[in-house]
């Protein structure tokens, strides 16, 4: 085991543990904001600069001068190592930097995106962001893309996160798209407007960090502060079937993965769950989701009412459907 102290807090974690990893282990606000990383994809990270840190002292083995910043999400702990996250107040300024950086291109339309409310870049603006743009320099644009009939990309938002290219390649028989061209130029894209069919493509839309990914059937219907989540399961013979339905009065208007409270998924879902399965007739209702990560869809206070009065009316519903 090897000890690391983050922000004052010493913790031990095994050799090879990211600086990421080993502040998530003690968790609450030590935690570094990610963008591209995401713990399930291998690969993932170093490509945002998000999650930068500031290693004050390495270890004694390490000959390198130190201070200086480095991704959390992409450097392994050493014994010994002092890492300062919101202590430091050159992390602070690097990460406002960063923030003006990803938006130098990031169309500010959170009003009218659909990740809005769910959105890392939002939350990373509302806590680093700068309420005024230093540049005047118009900003990257492309037209939007529909990728197959159930997913838009809407490319001007995204952060090049590579994520979505990982899901791809892990996690489907064939990639069917990828970072094209090269510097300020490049785009995520299937060059010939090839649809991205497989079975499990939708997740794509599930690990994009901002809303360059978006859900057809979902587009533009609610915004998700105002719906309920709600677990729900069915059985499935692609995925395990458990997911969150996002309801608003016995309504499904969604359907997405369950997310941690790093907006990642605990397990990747089907496109038919995902897209096909809108009835409340398909599913089994576990209970209200408690979301966990910080944001305006965990504010609502429904899951404190008695699991009765959310269930009693759609059992009545279903009944009538029946
Ligand atoms: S589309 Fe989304 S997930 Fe894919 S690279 Fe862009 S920001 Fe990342
Ligand atoms: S999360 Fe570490 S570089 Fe993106």
């Amino acid at each position: 085991m090897i000890k690391v102290t983050i922000d004052n807090i010493l913790i031990e974690v095994d050799e090879g543990t990211t600086i990421l990893n080993a502040a998530r282990k003690i968790g609450g606000k030590v935690v570094p904001p990610a963008m591209c990383y995401y713990s399930k994809l291998k690969g993932s990270g170093g490509k945002c600069r998000t999650c930068l840190v500031k290693v004050s002292h390495s270890s004694t083995k390490d000959p390198r001068p130190m201070p200086k910043l480095v991704a959390s999400c992409s450097t392994p702990v050493q014994d010994g190592m002092v890492v300062e996250n919101l202590t430091s107040p050159e992390v602070i300024d690097a990460r406002k930097g960063i923030v003006e950086f990803l938006l130098l291109n990031h169309p500010l339309d959170c009003p009218v995106c659909d990740q809005a409310g769910e959105c890392d870049l939002q939350d990373l603006s509302f806590g680093f962001g700068m309420e005024e743009t230093a540049t005047e320099e118009q900003r990257r644009e492309f037209p939007m893309t529909d990728i197959g009939d159930k997913i838009k990309l809407h490319m001007n938002r995204c952060i090049l996160c590579y994520r979505c290219v990982y899901v791809a390649d892990q996690l489907t028989d064939q990639r069917l798209h990828g970072i094209l061209y090269r510097g300020d130029v490049s785009e995520i894209g299937t060059f010939i407007q090839n649809a991205i069919t497989n079975d499990f493509s939708g997740n794509v839309i599930d690990v994009c960090p901002v809303g360059a990914l978006t859900d057809k059937t979902f587009r533009f219907k609610s915004r998700v502060w105002f719906l309920k989540p709600m677990n729900v399961h069915r059985e499935c013979s692609k995925c395990s079937g458990k997911v969150t339905a996002w309801m608003f009065g016995n309504e499904i208007y969604r359907i997405t993965g369950r997310k941690d409270q790093y907006g990642e998924l605990e397990e990747y879902i089907c496109n038919e769950c995902r897209f096909e399965k809108k009835a409340l007739t398909d599913w089994v209702i576990e209970g209200p989701r408690h979301i966990k990560r910080q944001s305006v869809i965990s504010a609502n206070h429904y899951e404190r009412m008695k699991m009765q009065s959310i269930i009693k009316p759609i059992e009545g519903l279903m009944e009538s459907q029946e």
